[in-house]
């Protein structure tokens, strides 16, 4: 395998989200060996409540999130912390991924979190909690570095620009991490 393909979207619909921010520098970062191709927010936006009546069928825009995601080899989500959990709409869009169950798109995939809060501990019970929901996927999350960026509206400017080397290095790390995770997984078949 040459280049890692990496899927990343994130968990905020909010116009100055740091978690899209934190997903921005994550494709500015991205090593040379690894591609990251992001979900478009807009479309994020367009995605409707996960009906099961449709599932065999679904909306245009599912398709879409549904074939980047097939067609990538890891995933990177970013998602906010909303009451200790991560929020509604990225458990919908999980869902939506996740049906029908022959065609859970992110079966087997190896999967990278983190997480940016205004608060002190950075979303890490965001980050536990789905990381309860993707081993229901049988995805292969990676526990090490753990990225989540407490205080985030002083690391991050009004521009979404991280103005915090540790931040960026972090980040770094863990897409080094995720692009070794994903070899060895292919690896070991
Ligand atoms: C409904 C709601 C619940 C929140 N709950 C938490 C929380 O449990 N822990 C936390 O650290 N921040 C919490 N926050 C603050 C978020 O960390 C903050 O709004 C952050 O900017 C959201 O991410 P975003 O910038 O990517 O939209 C909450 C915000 C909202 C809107």
């Amino acid at each position: 395998m040459n280049e890692t393909r990496i899927f990343g979207f994130g968990g905020s619909l909010r116009k100055d989200s740091f978690n899209w921010a934190l997903l921005e520098a994550a494709v500015k970062l991205t090593p040379t060996n690894a591609r990251l191709e992001v979900f478009s927010r807009n479309d994020l936006e367009q995605v409707p409540l996960f009906n099961q009546d449709m599932e065999h069928n679904p909306p245009d825009v599912v398709r879409i999130f549904k074939n980047m995601a097939k067609k990538s080899d890891s995933i990177l989500i970013s998602t906010p912390e909303y009451n200790f959990s991560f929020p509604g709409l990225l458990k919908n869009l999980i869902d939506w991924a996740s049906r029908p169950d022959e065609d859970n798109v992110f079966n087997g995939k190896p999967v990278a979190i983190m997480s940016a809060s205004t608060g002190i501990f950075g979303g890490i019970r965001a980050q536990f909690q789905l990381r309860q929901t993707l081993l229901a996927l049988n995805m292969h999350p990676l526990n090490r570095p753990i990225v989540a960026i407490g205080n985030a509206a002083t690391k991050i400017d009004e521009n979404g620009c991280i103005r915090d080397e540790k931040t960026k290095k972090r980040i770094e790390e863990l897409l080094k991490a995720l692009i070794e995770w994903t070899k060895r997984l292919k690896a070991n078949g």
